[in-house]
């Protein structure tokens, strides 16, 4: 029986998330302003950065912090190639598509970097930040499922300097 409770509890995590939605709700929201600014106080000119710049982005990501997402934030936004055991049970099963939809809605990983979803790589990489530095992702009842699946303090260095280093790379054009 002692399988049932972690069940029990996603169940219940999850549908006090669908009612409360604590996400930010983008299909809703109104378009920021533009006017960004770097760690300096400078404005950040949003104009679409270079396909160069992109690549050299994206082989930093796939070099250093690819494999931290492959194990604890791909199976939601990403692909999920192996999914646990209780994915098969039909609850848990329609809970976690819908996670791993609005996961994807958000932010999808799939095809690397940039990732696709709402936002200019700009946005992703200081959604990224934001959810690092609130500590919020991957989702609490997820690791209630996944007891390793919290970042580590390493992970999360190299994942800030790849931030960090996009930033840099991005202003320059
Ligand atoms: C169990 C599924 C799941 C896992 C695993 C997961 N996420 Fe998420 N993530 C979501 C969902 C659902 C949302 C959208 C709702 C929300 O913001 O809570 C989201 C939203 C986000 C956003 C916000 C994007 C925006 O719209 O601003 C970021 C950034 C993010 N996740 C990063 C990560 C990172 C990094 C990891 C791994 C360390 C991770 N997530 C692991 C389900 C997951």
């Amino acid at each position: 029986m002692s399988y049932l409770l972690p069940i029990l509890l996603l169940i219940f995590v999850n549908i006090s998330q669908v009612y409360g939605h604590g996400g930010e709700d983008h299909e809703n929201s109104t378009p920021k302003n533009d006017i960004e600014l770097d760690a300096d106080g400078f404005e950040i000119v949003s104009t679409a950065p270079s396909q160069k710049i992109l690549v050299k982005i994206n082989k930093n990501y796939l070099r250093n912090v690819k494999k931290i997402f492959s194990n604890k934030c791909l199976s939601c936004h990403g692909v999920n190639d192996s999914p646990p055991w209780y994915y098969n049970i039909p609850g848990p099963k329609q809970l976690m598509d819908y996670d791993m939809r609005e996961a994807k809605k958000h932010m999808n990983m799939t095809n690397d970097f940039p990732f696709e979803g709402h936002g200019s790589p700009v946005d992703d990489l200081n959604a990224l930040t934001k959810t690092i530095q609130k500590d919020d992702m991957p989702p609490m009842k997820y690791r209630l499922m996944h007891w390793d699946s919290k970042l580590t303090e390493a992970e999360i260095k190299v994942i800030n300097n790849w931030i960090k280093e996009s930033q840099k790379i991005l202003i320059q054009k």
